[in-house]
């Protein structure tokens, strides 16, 4: 082990360092004697995963065992320290220690090379220097953020805008299991801009509102465009999980004089255009607009049907 002086040394250039010989020999064993469930962190319960199989040829625990995520054991399992002597360190994933990110993951990808290969390598997760273990808990029976209803509370640790959204009144069912952060994002990285499931945000929500696909006689240019233009799919306080009440939506782009596109309040009852206005009261934009995703009706140009 590097001495208190010397800078840290990596942990791979550790584990290179250290040679077969510094793994244990009774693998799991030699660290149950003085780690188990009743330990300040709890271990045991790796052996109801995939990573404690003993049948999987490639499972940790058929290779070095608890070894092949912390490094070999050295010194670490000495049974009595001398005086002020420091008990030799493992390879520790917590988040917050000063192993490098990109190091901690080495040991995960030597594994998992096909899931490297195929998108995460200058996915925003990789380069935002976030470890797969700030994600992936391994010494527990069902890791949490693989379980979608809590996903809100673990992707949502990171990600507060997203967490506080989904409170919002109008929200997709992110709560109760039915769907996860997952069904939109893949979180080890895509194609897509924002980790997307599918290529453009509308093809992200065609995969379940396929009836907003079209093709339409007649297109609503922002539908066909990006969904997000109306909606934050996120969550939001407005009906329909809109981004603005309607009219404002609508007026962020439509705004010409004399039709009712205008805002709609009293003092126009008594304008030259009262009669449209009194129709208009209590009404929005939706209710004579209201395919507004896309009309196939012949004389749907306008939406109203
Ligand atoms: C003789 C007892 C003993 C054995 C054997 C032992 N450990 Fe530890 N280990 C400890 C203690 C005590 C700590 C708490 C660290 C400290 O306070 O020094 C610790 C801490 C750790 C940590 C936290 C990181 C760190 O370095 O503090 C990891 C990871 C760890 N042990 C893994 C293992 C693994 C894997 C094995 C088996 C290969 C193992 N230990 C064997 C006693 C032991
Ligand atoms: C020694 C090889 C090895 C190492 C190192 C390793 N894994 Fe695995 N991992 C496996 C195997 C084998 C499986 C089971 C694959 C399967 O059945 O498809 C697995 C499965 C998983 C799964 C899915 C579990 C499930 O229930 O389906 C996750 C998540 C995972 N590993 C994350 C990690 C992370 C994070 C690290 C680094 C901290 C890591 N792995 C290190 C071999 C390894
Ligand atoms: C941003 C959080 C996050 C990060 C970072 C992350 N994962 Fe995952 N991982 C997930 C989620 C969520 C799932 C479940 C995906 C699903 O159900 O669609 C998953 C699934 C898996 C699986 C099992 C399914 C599969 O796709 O094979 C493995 C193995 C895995 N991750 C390994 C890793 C490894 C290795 C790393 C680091 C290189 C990593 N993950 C980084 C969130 C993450
Ligand atoms: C697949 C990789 C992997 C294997 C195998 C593994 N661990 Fe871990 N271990 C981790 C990760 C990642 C953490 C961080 C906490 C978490 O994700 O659950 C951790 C946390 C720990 C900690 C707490 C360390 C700290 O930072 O305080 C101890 C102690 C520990 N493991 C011991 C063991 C023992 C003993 C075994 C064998 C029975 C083992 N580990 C097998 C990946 C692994
Ligand atoms: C119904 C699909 C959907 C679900 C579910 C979803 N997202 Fe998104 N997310 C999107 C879309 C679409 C964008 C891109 C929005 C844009 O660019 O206007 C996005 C963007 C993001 C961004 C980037 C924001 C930015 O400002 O760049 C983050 C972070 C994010 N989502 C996290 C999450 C988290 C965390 C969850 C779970 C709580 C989640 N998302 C659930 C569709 C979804
Ligand atoms: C440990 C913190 C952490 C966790 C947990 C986490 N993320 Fe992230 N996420 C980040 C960081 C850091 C970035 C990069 C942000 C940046 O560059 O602004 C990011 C970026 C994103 C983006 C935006 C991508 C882009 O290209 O702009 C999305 C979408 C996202 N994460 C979704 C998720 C989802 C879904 C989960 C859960 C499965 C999750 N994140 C869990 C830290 C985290
Ligand atoms: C994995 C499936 C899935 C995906 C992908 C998806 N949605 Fe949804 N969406 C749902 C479900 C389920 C509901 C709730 C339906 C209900 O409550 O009747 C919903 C409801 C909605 C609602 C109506 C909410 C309300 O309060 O009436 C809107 C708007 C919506 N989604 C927009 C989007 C947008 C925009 C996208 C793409 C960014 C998208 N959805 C992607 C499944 C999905
Ligand atoms: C021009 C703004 C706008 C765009 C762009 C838009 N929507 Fe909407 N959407 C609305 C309005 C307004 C409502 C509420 C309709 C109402 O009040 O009856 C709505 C309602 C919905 C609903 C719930 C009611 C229903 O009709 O099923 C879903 C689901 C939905 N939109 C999905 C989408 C999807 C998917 C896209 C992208 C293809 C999209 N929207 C694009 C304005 C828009
Ligand atoms: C992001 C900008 C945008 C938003 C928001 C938007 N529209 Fe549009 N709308 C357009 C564009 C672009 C066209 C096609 C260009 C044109 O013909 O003027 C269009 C066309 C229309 C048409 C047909 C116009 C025609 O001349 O044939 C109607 C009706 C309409 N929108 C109603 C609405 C309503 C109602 C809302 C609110 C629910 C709304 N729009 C929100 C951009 C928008
Ligand atoms: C009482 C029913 C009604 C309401 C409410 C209504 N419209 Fe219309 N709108 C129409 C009719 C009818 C037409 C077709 C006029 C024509 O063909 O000359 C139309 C046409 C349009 C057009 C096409 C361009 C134009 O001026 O002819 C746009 C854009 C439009 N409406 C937007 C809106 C917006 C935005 C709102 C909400 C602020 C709204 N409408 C509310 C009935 C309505």
């Amino acid at each position: 082990m590097a001495d208190a002086a010397e800078p840290q040394a990596s942990p791979v250039s550790t584990l290179e360092l250290k040679q077969a010989a510094d793994y244990s020999k009774d693998g799991a064993d030699t660290c149950l004697g003085c780690h188990d469930e009743d330990s300040a962190f709890p271990v045991l319960s790796i052996f109801k995963t995939k990573h404690g199989s003993r049948t999987d040829p490639h499972s940790p625990l058929a290779q070095y065992q608890c070894e092949s995520c912390h490094g070999p054991v050295g010194e670490h399992g000495k049974k009595r320290l001398r005086k002020g002597e420091n008990r030799e360190a493992m390879i520790t994933f917590t988040r917050g220690n000063e192993i490098p990110v990109a190091e901690k993951n080495a040991i995960c990808s030597s594994c998992h090379e096909q899931l490297d290969k195929r998108h995460w390598a200058g996915s925003s997760h990789q380069t935002g220097e976030v470890a797969c273990s700030d994600c992936h808990k391994i010494h527990v029976k069902e890791d949490p953020i693989r379980l979608k209803q809590l996903q809100v509370q673990v992707c949502g640790s990171c990600h507060q805008a997203e967490k506080l959204a989904s409170k919002r009144f109008s929200t997709h069912p992110l709560e109760y299991g039915q769907m996860g952060c997952t069904d939109c994002h893949s979180p080890h990285g895509s194609n897509a801009d924002k980790l997307l499931v599918a290529d453009t945000i509308n093809d992200t929500c065609f995969g379940c509102h396929a009836e907003k696909r079209g093709p339409f006689a007649w297109e609503h240019e922002p539908a066909s465009e990006n969904c997000a233009l109306c909606h934050n799919p996120h969550g939001s306080n407005q009906p329909a999980m809109l981004t603005q009440k309607v009219p404002f939506l609508c007026q962020n782009c439509h705004s010409s004089a004399g039709h009712p596109s205008l805002a709609q309040d009293s003092s126009r009852l008594s304008t030259p255009y009262a009669s449209s206005s009194a129709l208009l009261l209590g009404r929005s934009c939706t209710n004579c607009h209201s395919s507004i995703h896309g009309s196939n009706h012949p004389s749907g140009s306008r939406f109203q049907r």
